[in-house]
C-alpha cells in the first residue's frame, strides 16, 4: 500500500477511517486535470534542474499513458489509493519506478488539490455555457414565428396587459444570458494558479510560476500561498452561478406548467418530453418542467453546503476543504441534464396560437384607456381613477368594457369620443408598445436581431480554459 504520509505512522488507519478519509471515490473524476497538472509540473521541475531532462521525459511519458488508461476507462483504483493524487503517483511509480518520487517535489497535495479544481471548473464553465446556447437556441427558435402571436401577460398570475408570444420567449433568453455572463466572470477569478504555494508557506525550489500557468492555461498566479491553498471562493460563485440557472430554469418550467394545462392549454409537451399516470390513462405530465423546478433545490443547497463549509476555517488547507467537491460535481452533473431536456422540451413545444388568442380579455386594455384619457390631457393618476370606474360600471351591467356605449363613457368624463371604441384593440395595444425593449413587433424583432447576434458569436467567445489534453502538450 503506498500512502503518502506513512513515514511517522507505525500502524495503519483503522478501516472506519480509512472509508471516512478516502475521498477517491468522488474526486476521481479529477484525473485529467490532476494529470494535465503533474505533466507541467514535472516539466517545470526540469526547468528548475531538479530533475533531468530525461527524468522529466520519462515522468511525462508515465503520465501519459495512465491518461490513456483513464481515457479507455482501463485505470484500476487499488486499496491504498486514498485519493486521485495518490493513486495517480501510485500508478506513475508502478510504470516508471522510483523515478516517480520526484514528481512532488515542492508540492502538496494542497496546491495540487486547489490547480486540479480549478481546471476542472474552467472546463465546466466552457461546458455549461454551450449548454446555455443550447437552451436560448431553442427559446430563439420558438420566439421567431411569433412575434405577432398575442396572449396575456400576467402579473400575480392575473391577466394584465396583451404581449407577443415571442417577447416572453425572449424574457427567458435573457435571463440565461445573463447567466452566462456571470460564468464566465467567474472563470476570470478562476483561472488564477494555486501550484507554487507547497502546502502553505510556497515552494522553495524556485519553480517558474509562470511558465507553469502558461502551460496549463492560468491567466494569473495567485499572490498569497495562504490564500492560494484555501480559496474556494471559485466554487461557491460557480455554485451561485450554477443555483442561479436552476432558479432561472425552475421559473420558465413553472409558466410551461401552467401553459400546459388545460385550463391555459397555450402550449403542448411533445410526447418525447411528457409522461404518463400509472392510474389515470387519460394523464399527460409536464415533468420534465417539474424536474427543471424542482432540481433548482438541490443546486441552492449545494451552493449553501459550501458556503457552510468555508465558513470559519482558520487560515490555509483544512480537511473539510475534501467536502467541496461532491456538492460542485453534484451541481455540474444536475445542469448537464436539465438543461438538454429544457432545450429539448421546448424545442419540440407545440403553440396554441388560438387559445393564447381566446385568453386575451378586453379588460386587460384598460390601461389602453387611461392613456387614451392621457392622450387628451387628462393627467394620469385621474384617468386610472375614471378608468376604474368604467370597469366598475361594466362589472355592474355584466358587460364587457368594450361593450360600454358612448354614453357611458361620457357619463364617466367628458373626455370620451367615438374614438375610444379604436382602443379596444389587442395588436394596436401591443404595437404601441414600441419603446426598446417593449413587445410591440417592431421592437421584438430588433430584440431578435440581438438574440441571433449573441448566439452566432458562440464560437468566438470562450471563457479562459485549460491547456490542452496531455498528447498535445
Ligand atoms: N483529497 C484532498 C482534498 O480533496 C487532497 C488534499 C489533501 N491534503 C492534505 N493535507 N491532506 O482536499
Amino acid at each position: 500500500m503506498t500512502r503518502l504520509w506513512g513515514g511517522r505512522f507505525s500502524r495503519e488507519p483503522s478501516a472506519l477511517m480509512q472509508q471516512f478519509n478516502d475521498s477517491i471515490t468522488f474526486d476521481i473524476r479529477l484525473w485529467d486535470a490532476d494529470i494535465r497538472g503533474s505533466i507541467a509540473y514535472a516539466k517545470a521541475l526540469a526547468r528548475a534542474g531538479l530533475i533531468t531532462r530525461k527524468e522529466a521525459a520519462t515522468l511525462v511519458r508515465g503520465l501519459r499513458t495512465i491518461h490513456a488508461e483513464f481515457s479507455q476507462g482501463a485505470f484500476t483504483v487499488k486499496p491504498g489509493d486514498e485519493d486521485i493524487h495518490t493513486a495517480v503517483e501510485r500508478r506513475l511509480r508502478e510504470l516508471v519506478g522510483e523515478v516517480a518520487g520526484k514528481l512532488h517535489t515542492g508540492r502538496s497535495r494542497n496546491d495540487q488539490v486547489a490547480t486540479d479544481v480549478r481546471l476542472f471548473v474552467l472546463d465546466a464553465i466552457r461546458e455549461l455555457v454551450g449548454l446555455l446556447e443550447d437552451v436560448q437556441a431553442a427559446l430563439l427558435a420558438q420566439a421567431e414565428p411569433h412575434v405577432e402571436t398575442l396572449m396575456p401577460g400576467y402579473t400575480h398570475l392575473q391577466r394584465a396587459q396583451p404581449i407577443s408570444f415571442a417577447h416572453w420567449c425572449l424574457s427567458h433568453f435573457w435571463a440565461l444570458e445573463r447567466d452566462k455572463h456571470r460564468l464566465r466572470d467567474c472563470a476570470r477569478r478562476t483561472a488564477v494558479l494555486p501550484l507554487g504555494s507547497g502546502a502553505l508557506a510556497g515552494n522553495p525550489f524556485g519553480i517558474a510560476r509562470r511558465a507553469l500557468a502558461r502551460a496549463l492555461g492560468f491567466a494569473a498566479l495567485s499572490e498569497n500561498s495562504l490564500d492560494a491553498v484555501s480559496d474556494r471562493d471559485f466554487i461557491a460563485e460557480f455554485l451561485f452561478d450554477c443555483a442561479l440557472v436552476g432558479v432561472h430554469l425552475s421559473r420558465l418550467a413553472e409558466d410551461l406548467v401552467i401553459y400546459a394545462s388545460a385550463e391555459f392549454g397555450f402550449v403542448a409537451f411533445d410526447d418525447a418530453f411528457a409522461t404518463g399516470s400509472s392510474l389515470m390513462p387519460q394523464k399527460k405530465n409536464p415533468d420534465a418542467m417539474e424536474l427543471a423546478r424542482g432540481k433548482s433545490g438541490r443546486l441552492i443547497g449545494n451552493l449553501v453546503a459550501v458556503l457552510t463549509l468555508l465558513k470559519g476555517l482558520p487560515t490555509a488547507y483544512n480537511k473539510d476543504l475534501q467536502e467541496d467537491k461532491p456538492p460542485l460535481f453534484d451541481s455540474l452533473d444536475t445542469l448537464r441534464l436539465a438543461l438538454p431536456v429544457v432545450a429539448g422540451a421546448v424545442r419540440t413545444l407545440r403553440v396554441n396560437v388560438e387559445r393564447m388568442r381566446a385568453a386575451l380579455d378586453p379588460a386587460m386594455l384598460a390601461t389602453d384607456v387611461a392613456d387614451y384619457l392621457v392622450r387628451k390631457g387628462v393627467p394620469f393618476r385621474e384617468a386610472h381613477h375614471l378608468v376604474g370606474r368604467a370597469v366598475a360600471l361594466a362589472e355592474q351591467r355584466s358587460v364587457g368594457l368594450h361593450q360600454l356605449t358612448l354614453e357611458d363613457w361620457r357619463s364617466i368624463a367628458p373626455h370620451f369620443d367615438a374614438d375610444v371604441a379604436e382602443v379596444f384593440d389587442f395588436a394596436r395595444s401591443v404595437a404601441m408598445r414600441n419603446v426598446e425593449g417593449g413587445t410591440a413587433p417592431d421592437a421584438v424583432r430588433r430584440q431578435l436581431r440581438l438574440a441571433r447576434r449573441v448566439l452566432s458569436a458562440r464560437s468566438r467567445r470562450k471563457p479562459p480554459t485549460a491547456s490542452p489534453p496531455p498528447a498535445a502538450s
